[in-house]
């Protein structure tokens, strides 16, 4: 893949940036901004080069028109305070304010253009209606730079389409979450642990089925354990359960048997009968949930043998909290597996916008991970083994 260096001069050059800025909001307070801080050494170059620098981004799932809970304007707001300088912010992606905003761009000066998502050729699968949003944005642009990789796996006009119609690299926040998973695929140090956890299995499959060639251990929790539990003949009570998936882990577990894949479920869960902050709960063993119950964090034998199987690990990714972590009665799961990530003596990926904001949540240092990933399902995709359109076009 091109680096920025391949690019050349860039003093004075219109350089689109792809970044992922699709951070969490309650109202307009971003609750995490992991992504806009990984966003900002990309960015900090392209200024200290003399581009004048676009952001282009997309926040939420907005249904292809514009829609102020889904506005970037708070994101453009907190970017130009963590880079300390102006941000300029577009009230159109590719209208007239954003021409006259990309125009009036000094050499290192940076704008955010709105949500690009409230235009909806954005995500169209029409290859024709992408392409003329591609041609817009590109005529924007003397180059285009990737650095979103949170959004990679997505074939989308402003991360795929408008790569091909301009000079273009790869950012050092693509190029550095590339080369460690890499590191995870090829020849990974062993034991290598996988800890997957988050609501719902349909979302994992395919990275259940690659990494079984792969991982040593596969340790689940978080609600899509469920249905790992169901499929071993468990009741699951009221807790999260895709029904229609059991027989799918089933032969996951067969085929991980004969593998001699480890997977590791709990043994115990919390469960309660209402998912609320100061809600009733307690432990029980995964083989006798209640009927009326719903599982909402691994139990304590669960997060200290989950503990000790991550500590003993010389590799681990980690997708996905253990339970409800958002509601602190229900964090300590989450809680035990980030403490044993941080224990660990070789490489820790903690992947996924999620188990990001987990760490982050519960308090724990940023630095006490090997890496922790800006992409949920394009790290997941990844290590599917799945061809990323918005990193193959950068290989042209
Ligand atoms: C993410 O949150 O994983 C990325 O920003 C991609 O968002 P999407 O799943 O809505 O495409």
């Amino acid at each position: 893949m091109l680096t920025i260096d391949d690019l050349g001069d860039l003093h004075g050059k219109r350089v689109l940036v792809r970044c992922d800025l699709n951070v969490p909001l309650e109202g307009t307070v971003i609750t995490d901004e992991g992504r806009i801080r990984a966003s900002l050494p990309t960015i900090e170059r392209l200024r200290a080069a003399g581009a004048r620098v676009v952001v282009i981004a997309h926040l939420g799932r907005p249904k292809g028109a514009p829609d102020p809970a889904f506005s970037l304007a708070p994101v453009a707001t907190r970017l130009g305070e963590l880079l300390g300088a102006p941000v300029a912010f577009a009230t159109d992606t590719v209208g007239p304010h954003a021409q006259a905003t990309v125009a009036g761009l000094a050499p290192g000066g940076v704008a955010v253009l709105e949500n690009v998502r409230f235009n909806p050729a954005e995500t169209s699968k029409d290859d024709a209606e992408r392409a003329q949003l591609a041609d817009t944005l590109a005529g924007m642009a003397d180059a285009f730079v990737s650095d979103g990789f949170g959004a990679v796996h997505r074939k989308h006009a402003s991360v795929y389409d408008v790569a091909a119609r301009l000079p273009h690299a790869a950012g050092g926040l693509v190029l550095a979450e590339v080369a460690v998973l890499r590191r995870l695929t090829v020849d990974p140090a062993r034991p290598f642990a996988v800890v997957l956890g988050g609501a719902k299995v349909s979302d994992k499959l395919g990275v259940i089925a690659n990494l079984l060639g792969k991982a040593d251990r596969i340790l689940v929790g978080g609600g899509m354990v469920f249905t790992f539990l169901a499929a071993t003949g468990h009741q699951v009570g009221r807790s999260l359960l895709e029904a229609d998936r059991v027989e799918t882990v089933r032969g996951y577990l067969a085929e991980a048997d004969r593998r001699g894949v480890d997977i590791v479920l709990p043994t115990d869960v919390v469960v309660t009968d209402s998912v609320r902050p100061g809600a009733t709960h307690h432990v029980v063993a995964t083989d006798a949930i209640p009927a009326e119950a719903i599982g909402v964090d691994i139990g304590p034998a669960s997060a200290a043998a989950f503990a000790e199987q991550i500590r003993s690990a010389r590799t681990v990714f980690w997708n996905g909290p253990m339970g409800v972590f958002e509601i602190p009665e229900f964090a300590e799961g989450t809680r035990a597996v980030a403490q044993a990530l941080t224990e660990v003596d070789g490489l820790t990926v903690v992947g996924g916008g999620d188990s990001a904001a987990a760490v982050r949540r519960l308090g724990f240092s940023e630095g006490a991970f090997g890496h922790i990933s800006t992409g949920g399902g394009a790290s997941l995709e990844y290590l599917e083994g799945a061809t990323l359109p918005g990193l193959s076009v950068l290989e042209d």
